[in-house]
């Protein structure tokens, strides 16, 4: 299959970049589309050019590394897949490929595909945790939990931080991750001693990064590829009124 690529490449946060474009002849359907960037990149190397830059990690859907967007979607037009499980059977011969970074104040441009997502960590930092002794595994049945909370709960925690929530909003919420970082001790019992101080300190630091609101277009739910429910807003907006 031959592709026409145009890549976003940028130097750095301060300089401009622009789109490259790259032919691709003989990419099969059979491979994933970050190793089709790993073929470009070892052409690019060969020629001793600058290869793209793009984050990734596990390759299996669970680190949040390989963000991008591709032909105008958070991890590429199939739902509820990440960018390192996505196949290039999904696309057609000639076809041309946009190529893009997380767009969104909060997340400035390290290089070409790689934007800087420490505001999430500083937000997971504020509040993200319950304090507890570790040590041996505790008694699984000493605190029995609703099975229908435990689901809940496990929903929001398979979050995995990626940002194409906040990509995806015309506002750069961050509000469906931090909700589903709070759903996810709101549920249980471990995490209502510090839920009032966990609620306020995540939100503040939510706005102080320079995420914007929530005005419920949805467009955060279509695109994340957890399927990570706007139910968690709400919830997080119940303990927040809880909270003051
Ligand atoms: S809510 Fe979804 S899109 Fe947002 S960071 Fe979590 S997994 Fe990614
Ligand atoms: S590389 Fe880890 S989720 Fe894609």
């Amino acid at each position: 299959m031959k592709l026409t690529l145009k890549i976003w490449r940028q130097k750095n946060a301060k300089s401009k970049g622009n789109f490259e474009t790259y032919q691709m002849d003989n990419v099969s359907p059979e491979m994933a589309f970050l190793e089709m960037l790993d073929a470009l990149n070892k052409r690019l190397v060969e020629e001793d050019k600058d290869p793209v830059a793009f984050d990734h990690d596990c390759r299996e859907g669970i680190c949040g590394s390989c963000g991008m967007y591709i032909n105008g979607h958070p991890h590429g037009p199939i739902p509820a897949i990440t960018t390192c499980h996505l196949s290039m059977r999904f696309f057609k011969e000639g076809q041309t490929v946009w190529i893009e970074p997380w767009r969104a104040k909060p997340f400035p441009v390290i290089k070409d595909l790689i934007v800087d997502r420490t505001a999430f960590d500083k937000i997971q930092i504020a509040g993200g945790f319950i304090s507890v002794n570790t040590g041996a595994a505790p008694e699984a049945n000493n605190i029995l939990i609703r099975k229908k909370d435990s689901d809940n709960a496990f929903d929001s925690a398979i979050c995995i931080g990626c940002g194409a929530c906040v990509a995806a909003c015309k506002n750069a919420s961050a509000m469906l991750f931090v909700s589903a970082k709070i759903s996810q001790f709101a549920l249980l019992p471990q995490g209502k001693v510090e839920a009032i101080d966990r609620v306020r300190a995540m939100v503040a630091k939510m706005d102080e990064v320079g995420f914007g609101n929530c005005s419920n277009t949805g467009a955060c739910e279509a695109e994340c590829p957890k399927q990570i429910k706007l139910t968690n807003i709400s919830r997080m907006n119940r303990e927040y009124f809880k909270a003051y």
